[in-house]
């Protein structure tokens, strides 16, 4: 996917701001507002989920609903916290009834999501659900066979670990196990990244 080119040089503001006044596809009609992202500018693990769900729309933050405490519970699990990660979403704006994004709605949303990744510059993102993996990645390979090893996305190549939506782990708890081992592989890849970055440093 590439970045529309009238979203390639925006700063934060400017890109908070486009998005604010997105009126690209039929979503902006029915969102109470747009939900742009959330956490650290700095992070070195962003988290991409598929869309905004009621809740999210109401406060115009992501994965603030059920499924974002199960997020929150899976980011504790390897030691880490909302705010020290970046938390966005394939598309800003709430799709009518929670239905999936459309390919017009997430190709009009796209330049969004790869200049957060490029301001960010995260060391890795976590791809949660299949209609992320389909954006980051440009596959319709289900999420079972992409987990467990790394992907890249982009021109620039960020790491790229994918693993199940959190509402999906709500339905089906039984696959959590699964969900853990990909956080051990998220948390091994970030402790992976820091030393190669602190080595780096002190020669
Ligand atoms: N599901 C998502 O994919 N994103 C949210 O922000 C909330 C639920």
């Amino acid at each position: 996917m590439d970045l529309r080119a009238s979203d390639e040089a925006l700063d934060w503001p400017a890109l908070r701001e486009r998005v604010a006044a997105c009126t690209a596809c039929a979503l902006h009609a029915t969102r109470t507002q747009t939900v742009f992202g959330v956490g650290s500018e700095r992070a070195r693990l962003m988290i991409v989920g598929e869309a905004p769900g009621a809740e999210e729309d109401r406060q115009g933050e992501p994965f603030v609903g059920r499924a974002g405490q199960l997020l929150n519970a899976m980011l504790r699990a390897i030691g880490l916290e909302r705010g020290d990660v970046y938390i966005a979403n394939v598309l800003k704006c709430r799709p009518p009834g929670n239905r999936n994004p459309s390919l017009e709605e997430a190709v009009a949303c796209e330049g969004f999501l790869r200049r957060q990744i490029a301001l960010i510059a995260p060391a890795l993102i976590l791809s949660v659900g299949g209609i992320a993996a389909r954006n980051l990645l440009g596959t319709d390979t289900p999420v079972g066979k992409l987990r467990g090893t790394v992907h890249h996305v982009g021109a620039d190549r960020v790491p790229c670990v994918v693993t199940y939506h959190p509402a999906y782990l709500l339905r089906q708890p039984e696959e959590k196990a699964k969900a853990w081992q990909d956080l051990q592989l998220v948390a091994g890849l970030l402790r992976e990244s820091s030393a190669l970055h602190s080595r780096g440093q002190s020669t």
